[in-house]
């Protein structure tokens, strides 16, 4: 019975995917090391439903998708009640993402891929700050949420505000059954497990892998991929997880240089294109974790500003994969090193040059510009891990921080 008004109260029962044993630290000494040690098989899992390996061929699977064909194609209105079929989506021609923290920048990682894919273009927005404004939602927009939790009270809040305004949402959420998954219209999931830690990695893994799928599929849909970009991107994403196991490799050397890193008075993230939003989620885990003063930034915009912090107690941590933006990097981290500022690098395989400027390099294995921020964010978590175990800190629950945040 309901405790206020006195009413009789239905449960319905649920299947959960998710067994005991996944709510172990299973041998970890923590929750997060333990998660982050699961995303080779988070990804793999995110990813495994929508890919069909045998043709190398991306078709969504999620409640919403599928549905009745609509009659007429070119009189689609998304205030209308349908169901988002590959016809609707062929239809969009605007992304909104919407999230909050880490979720965020996984939107931001996705901006970058949609627009690239789909020629579309796609805007993300911090949900505190959306449910305030006076937003405007043009006609085919499809809106999308991003919450591992499903239950960010200013991500359901803007979720609620958008359906208002007659927008179509398609949720992307690790949560089934959460309050934001259970009022979108379409769904995708992570499949990543329930994630204990408070700070954020397996569920950001599945949700890039996952974006990427989305990617792939708006763009064939729209016409703007060719086939033999469909194969090429789904080929690379087939190959994160194995690429993710060798990056995991780095537990060992951030345990050994925790106390080296320890000491800087700050850390500066750079990189740019995908890299600019791993940037943020790297400086972001070390203000949870570690408590230490971080700052992400796109490495162009180091010029307008950020430079003057730069001296001998500053961390550089640059991301400089090499991509089409590498010489451009590599000429930022130049001028940050000439200031005094020490190198931590971290690009694609043994890159001379770089071993030889940085006071620490992280090698990682070649991938393609689509999935090298899955590969990239593995060693920035492990370092914020890392260094907050080695100053004492509760690692699993960072202090004044919980892990859903469901009130303002
Ligand atoms: O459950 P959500 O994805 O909606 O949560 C959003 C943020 O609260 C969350 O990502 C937070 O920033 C994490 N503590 C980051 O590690």
């Amino acid at each position: 019975y309901s405790g206020t008004s006195g009413t009789e109260l239905k449960k319905v029962p649920m299947e959960i995917n998710w067994n005991p044993e996944m709510v172990e630290k299973q041998g970890f000494p923590h929750f997060m090391l333990k998660e982050i040690h699961e995303q080779p098989r988070a990804v793999a899992a995110a990813i495994e439903p929508h890919i069909s390996r045998a043709e190398n061929k991306v078709t969504l699977k999620g409640v919403g998708f599928g549905g009745e064909a609509i009659a007429d194609l070119d009189k689609i209105d998304f205030k209308k009640d349908y169901a988002l079929t590959s016809e609707v989506l062929s239809k969009v021609e605007r992304v909104l993402i919407i999230a909050c923290g880490t979720s965020y920048y996984a939107a931001q990682v996705g901006k970058y891929l949609i627009e690239h894919h789909a020629h579309i273009p796609v805007e993300t927005d911090i949900a505190s700050e959306f449910r305030y404004r006076e937003n405007i939602v043009l006609p085919n927009t499809l809106v999308i949420t991003i919450s591992q939790s499903g239950e960010t009270a200013d991500t359901l809040a803007a979720l609620r505000k958008v359906k208002e305004r007659g927008a179509r949402v398609l949720s992307i959420c690790n949560v089934r059954n959460s309050s934001i998954d259970r009022e979108a219209h379409g769904h995708l999931y992570l499949n990543a497990g329930p994630e204990i830690g408070v700070a954020s990695t397996k569920a950001f893994t599945a949700t890039i892998a996952l974006i990427n799928c989305f990617a792939i599929n708006i763009g064939v849909l729209k016409g703007s991929l060719s086939r033999e970009k469909e194969i090429k991107y789904v080929e690379a994403l087939l190959k994160a997880p194995s690429q993710i196991e060798a990056v995991l490799n780095f537990d060992k050397y951030f345990d050994k240089a925790a106390e080296t890193l320890g000491k800087f008075r700050g850390f500066l993230y750079m990189g740019r294109g995908v890299s600019f939003p791993i940037a943020l989620e790297g400086a972001l885990k070390l203000k949870e974790l570690a408590y230490l003063h971080a700052e992400g930034y796109a490495a162009g915009e180091m010029k307008h500003g950020p430079l003057a912090l730069i001296d001998e107690e500053m961390a550089i941590i640059m991301l400089a994969p090499q991509d089409a933006l590498y010489d451009k990097t590599l000429s930022n981290l130049e001028e940050a090193r000439a200031r005094g500022g020490k190198i931590i690098a971290i690009g694609t395989g043994d890159n001379e040059h770089l071993r030889r400027i940085s006071e620490h390099y992280l090698p990682l294995p070649k991938a393609h510009w689509t999935t090298n921020a899955l590969l990239e964010v593995v060693p920035l978590q492990l370092m914020a891990y890392h260094l907050a175990n080695h100053l004492g800190y509760d690692v699993d629950q960072p202090r004044n921080l919980a892990k859903s945040v469901t009130v303002e």
